[in-house]
């Protein structure tokens, strides 16, 4: 059912600080910051060959990211993304397994344009897992 992997999440306190440590120690290709504020995050993509990493920094008051970073003071890998044909489809099929979708269950516009959905992290052996419609 999955396709290819979309991108890792890092969440960060400072995203001046990551994107630089990515373009001068790593010579990434890096972004510029884009504030998402209906997801509580600016972002910023770090565009390699096969995949992309995103640094996720908090956006306001009510940033999903916030309790996150206060765990994982340095930062830290937030999500996995993997591509699905169809996330309905997805959705349906993961539910009939017992797993469970976060939120209400339909899937929300992500940081590509795209319907997302994020999966429990507990029945994704730890790691938030989010499915974006290729
Ligand atoms: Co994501």
């Amino acid at each position: 059912m999955i396709g290819r992997l979309n991108h890792v999440a890092i969440a960060v306190k400072d995203l001046a600080k990551a994107s630089a440590v990515y373009k001068n120690a790593l010579g990434a290709e890096v972004t510029d910051p884009t504030p998402q504020p209906d997801h509580g995050v600016t972002v910023v993509f770090v565009n390699l060959p096969n995949t992309k990493i995103e640094f996720l920094e908090p956006l306001g008051a009510n940033s999903p990211i916030a309790k996150f970073l206060e765990k994982n003071p340095d930062g830290g890998i937030h999500h996995v993304c993997y591509e699905v044909d169809d996330i309905i489809a997805a959705r349906d099929r993961l539910k009939a397994e017992g797993m469970r979708v976060i939120g209400d269950g339909n899937p929300k516009i992500g940081a590509h344009g795209k319907p997302v959905l994020f999966l429990h992290p507990k029945d994704f052996v730890g790691t938030l897992t989010e499915l974006e419609q290729a």
